[in-house]
């Protein structure tokens, strides 16, 4: 594989011509219409850097997702992203030795920046534009399924588990915004309105809430391996509510 996943970058083994940087550059732009989630940093052999303008730093969180169960070795794997965006998880799981990834968001404009990201790195990663609620349609199964930053944006989280359920194989690694007080982890907290100034912000979970809702979708064990990231104390959202962290779980068929 031409790229490797270092620290600070996804590091291309060959220099970009001044004419593919600046096109890159262009492309990317192009594409900032809707927004950037992720933020990627892709540098070339002489260190000419390319950055999505996302806000999800992606290499200081693989680290910190890495640190709780986030899978280091796929080997040989099957993988489903879903909710894709522009692709970073599903380039890990590549780097990382998956035989197959198969990218899927519900919003063209993430498959056409993952599209981008896909051409610039030259991995090889199919990405689709679908719905993780309805998915059965002859995809398959997967070994494994990585399920990161979406179950808090789905109204409807039990059904769309059920299908990540049916879809993995093995493993799915899952990761959410989550109540961060102990004596909440039974709980789910339903946001009617806005959250952080996103509409699409529909359940933050208890830990404990999370690992059950897994069970009850068909997996057979689920655990909370920590949170990944916390507010400082007394943060609030834009809204006035208290700001809550991620958490992650690994979630075994
Ligand atoms: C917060 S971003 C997380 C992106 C990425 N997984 C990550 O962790 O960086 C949520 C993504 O999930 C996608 N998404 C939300 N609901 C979805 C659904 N029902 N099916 C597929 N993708 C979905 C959104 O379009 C968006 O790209």
């Amino acid at each position: 594989m031409p790229t490797t996943l270092t620290r600070d970058c996804l590091r291309l083994d060959r220099n970009l011509s001044d004419a593919e940087y600046s096109r890159y550059r262009e492309l990317i732009d192009q594409r900032r219409g809707f927004g950037y989630y992720q933020k990627l940093e892709i540098r070339d052999a002489a260190g000419k850097q390319l950055t999505t303008p996302g806000s999800h730093p992606c290499q200081a969180v693989i680290t910190i997702l890495d640190a709780h169960g986030f899978p280091r070795d796929f080997a040989g794997k099957s993988v489903l992203d879903i909710g894709c965006n522009a692709g970073f998880y599903s380039f890990v799981a590549r780097l990382r030795g998956a035989r197959s990834v198969l990218g899927i968001d519900q919003n063209q404009h993430y498959i056409d920046q993952a599209n981008l990201m896909k051409e610039i790195v030259g991995i090889d990663v199919d990405f689709r534009t679908g719905d993780g609620h309805s998915l059965d349609g002859g995809i398959g199964a997967f070994d494994i399924v990585i399920n990161t930053g979406v179950i808090y944006h789905l109204q409807n989280p039990i059904d769309f588990l059920c299908q990540m359920a049916k879809l993995t194989r093995e493993f799915m690694y899952l990761e959410t915004e989550a109540l961060l007080s102990p004596h909440l982890t039974d709980y789910a907290w339903f946001i009617e309105g806005s959250y952080c100034e996103d509409h699409s912000n529909w359940w933050v979970y208890g830990p404990r809430c999370v690992e059950r809702m897994v069970r009850a979708a068909g997996f057979a064990r689920a655990e909370f391996q920590g949170f990944v990231w916390t507010p400082p104390p007394g943060t609030k959202t834009p809204e006035g509510y208290d700001r809550q962290g991620r958490a992650a779980f690994t979630c075994w068929k």
